[in-house]
C-alpha cells in the first residue's frame, strides 16, 4: 500500500516519516522511532497498556492509525522525565508502591500527569475514572490512586 509522509511532534521533536496507512500508532512509537516505554500488551484496545497522550489526552496507541496522528504532539513516557529527574509523580509511583511488574506504568502515570494537568485536584473517585482504561494485575489499583492522589497536594507538588 501506498506510503504517506506525516509529520509529528514526539516528546517536544519533530519527526517527519513516511508510514503505511495501516500501521498503528505504536508500531510507528516502538519500530520506527526505537520508544519502546510503550507497552503492547492486548493489540486490540483492551488492556490500556499502550496508553499515550495525543494533544495531552490518552489515547490507546494500539487501535490508532500513525497516520492519524499527523500534526499533533505525542507524549510517550519517555517524555515525562526531565533528563535524568523523575517527574515527581513518577517518584510518587515508586515511594507509594504504586509499581509491582511495571507493565501498566507508563500507561498510568501518562494518564496520571494527563488528569493532574486538566484536573489538579482531582477527588479519588475522578482518579479512578481516568485510571479504569487501564488494566492493572499486580497492584489491587489502591496504591496507585494513593500516588496520584498525592501528587495533587501541596506536598506532592514539591
Ligand atoms: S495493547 Fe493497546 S489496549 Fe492493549
Ligand atoms: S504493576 Fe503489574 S500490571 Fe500493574
Amino acid at each position: 500500500m501506498k506510503e504517506i509522509e506525516i509529520t509529528l511532534k514526539v516528546n517536544g521533536e519533530d519527526f517527519r516519516v513516511e508510514v503505511d496507512p495501516r500501521t498503528s500508532l505504536l508500531r510507528l512509537l516502538r519500530e520506527r522511532l526505537g520508544l519502546t516505554g510503550t507497552r503492547q500488551g492486548c493489540g486490540r484496545g483492551d488492556c490500556g497498556s499502550c496508553t499515550v497522550l495525543v494533544d495531552d489526552r490518552p489515547v490507546l496507541s494500539c487501535i490508532m492509525f500513525a497516520f492519524q496522528a499527523d500534526g499533533k504532539s505525542v507524549t510517550t513516557i519517555e517524555g515525562v522525565a526531565k533528563g535524568d529527574r523523575l517527574s515527581r509523580l513518577q517518584e510518587l509511583f515508586v515511594e507509594r508502591g504504586a509499581i509491582q511488574c511495571g507493565y501498566c506504568t507508563p500507561a498510568m502515570i501518562l494518564v496520571g500527569e494527563s488528569l493532574l494537568r486538566r484536573n489538579p485536584s482531582p477527588t479519588r473517585e475522578e482518579i479512578r475514572r481516568a485510571i479504569s482504561g487501564v488494566l492493572c494485575r499486580c497492584t489491587g489499583y489502591e496504591k496507585i490512586v494513593d500516588a496520584i492522589e498525592e501528587a495533587s497536594t501541596e506536598e506532592g507538588r514539591r
